[in-house]
C-alpha cells in the first residue's frame, strides 16, 4: 500500500513522553511529545521537534532546561490533559493531577511515577520558519529501579511505555 508522506507515523513507531519545564517565573509546565530522538550512539544528545507556539519551547529558551519523562501506559489520561492549550500562567503538572519530582542536576522538575527521566540542558536551537529543533545534552539519566532487572537491563514486561501505536494515542 502506498501511503501519503505525512502518514510516516504509521510506519515509524513514535513514543509518547511528557516534557516538563519551568518558566523563568517558576511556573511548572508539562506537555506530551512524540518527536523525540536520540542523536547517534554514544553521543549524549537528544533532539526534540517543536512547533513555534509552545510554552515548552518558550521555557526551554528562557531557562535552558527540560526533562523528558517516560510515562507508563497507566498515565495516559493525565498525559492527555497536558495536551490542552492553556495559559502559560497555569501550572500544568498540578492541572493534570500529577506530582513533580525534584531533578538531580537541573531546576526543571520531573514527573513522579514515570518509568524514566532524562534531564537535559539546551545545547543548540535550530530555528526554521515553522518549527524549531531543540538539541539537548543529557546531564542526568535515571530509570525507576522497579523496571530494571538483575542484569541491569530494562524489563519491557514491567516497563509498559506509552506510544502512539500501542496506546492508540494520536495528536489532537
Ligand atoms: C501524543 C502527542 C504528541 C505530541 N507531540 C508533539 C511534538 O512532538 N511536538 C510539538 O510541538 N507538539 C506536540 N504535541 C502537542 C503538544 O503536546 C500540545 O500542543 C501542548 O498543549 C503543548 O503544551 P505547551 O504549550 O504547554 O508546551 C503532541 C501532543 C500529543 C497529544
Amino acid at each position: 500500500m502506498i501511503l501519503e508522506p505525512e502518514k510516516r507515523n504509521m510506519v515509524l513507531p513514535l513514543p509518547v513522553v511528557l516534557i516538563s519545564t519551568i518558566s523563568k517565573d517558576g511556573i511548572r509546565n508539562a506537555a506530551p511529545w512524540s518527536c523525540v530522538m536520540p542523536i547517534l550512539r554514544p553521543l549524549d544528545l537528544v533532539v526534540i521537534a517543536s512547533w513555534l507556539k509552545r510554552d515548552t519551547l518558550d521555557n526551554i529558551r528562557e531557562t535552558g532546561e527540560f526533562v523528558i519523562n517516560v510515562p507508563p501506559v497507566e498515565m495516559a489520561d493525565p498525559v492527555m490533559i497536558c495536551a490542552k492549550n492553556v495559559s502559560p500562567e497555569v501550572d500544568e503538572i498540578e492541572m493534570a493531577g500529577l506530582r513533580a519530582r525534584p531533578s538531580k542536576k537541573i531546576k526543571a522538575p520531573g514527573i513522579e511515577g514515570c518509568l524514566a527521566w532524562i534531564e537535559c540542558v539546551l545545547e543548540e536551537e535550530i530555528l526554521r520558519d515553522k518549527y524549531a529543533l531543540i538539541v539537548g545534552r543529557v546531564v542526568h539519566l535515571e530509570a525507576d529501579d522497579s523496571i530494571v532487572n538483575d542484569s541491569g537491563e530494562i524489563d519491557l514486561e514491567r516497563a509498559r511505555r506509552l506510544s502512539q501505536v500501542i496506546s492508540k494515542i494520536s495528536r489532537p
